[in-house]
């Protein structure tokens, strides 16, 4: 798929307030400072469109962005952020939770795990959780070159393995870098599959 146009509509905390409901709509989310952003931004191909900093917890509301005019992508705050109130953290609870539940035209939900680490109890908890609820994701394993490709696979080979435990269907899956600009046409063309159903 060609990208054309891409550019930033709103920010908001409330699901309700987001863009009129009728285009097809994929979210990203995980751990604070995974590469939710600088994905977003390499898909959309433009290095200007959703903020990115070296500093976690820079994306603190649900931000849409129009691409093409015909799709949705959204940049959703990550969790784990160790800086965050308790209370902070129960209203990243609340907005999170009412969004990936009750937004209608949401097709698909990229849940970004950092590739270099063997599976964390949050990431694993947080993908049971939309399991739980239904929410339609694929898995997105972030920063590939950052260790070797042997590394990526055992990683990536062990967090499956611990979704195994619990489901009997495993989600799609993608590596990506968005230094070695790797897994764009993969994800765009996951994108382009899905809007055409
Ligand atoms: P929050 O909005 O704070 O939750 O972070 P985020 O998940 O949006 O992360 P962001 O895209 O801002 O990236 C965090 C840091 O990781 C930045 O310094 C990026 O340049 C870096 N980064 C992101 N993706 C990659 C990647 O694939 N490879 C490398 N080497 N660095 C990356
Ligand atoms: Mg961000």
């Amino acid at each position: 798929m060609l990208i054309k146009t891409s550019e930033y509509l709103i920010s908001n905390e409330f699901y309700d307030k987001c863009p009129k409901p009728n285009l097809p709509e994929y979210a990203f989310i995980g751990r604070s400072n995974v590469g939710k952003s600088s994905l977003i931004n390499m898909i959309a191909n433009n290095e200007k469109l959703a903020k990115t900093s070296g500093t976690p917890g820079k994306t603190t509301l649900i931000n849409h962005f129009l691409i093409n005019k015909d799709w949705y992508l959204v940049d959703l705050p990550g969790y784990g952020y160790a800086k965050r109130s308790m209370s902070q953290r129960k209203t990243w609870e609340k907005m999170i939770e009412n969004y990936v539940r009750k937004r209608e035209n949401l097709i698909n939900v990229f849940i970004l795990v950092d590739s270099r680490h063997s599976p964390q109890a949050l990431d694993l908890e947080f993908v049971n959780q939309l399991g739980e609820w239904q929410v339609p994701f694929t898995l997105v394993f972030t920063k590939a070159d950052k260790s070797t490709q042997a590394e990526v696979s055992k990683n990536v080979k062990a967090f499956l393995n611990r979704l195994r435990e619990n489901w009997e269907f495993l989600p799609q899956h993608f590596v990506t870098s968005t230094a070695k600009r790797m897994g764009r046409d993969a994800i765009l063309g996951f994108i382009d599959e899905q809007n055409a159903m």
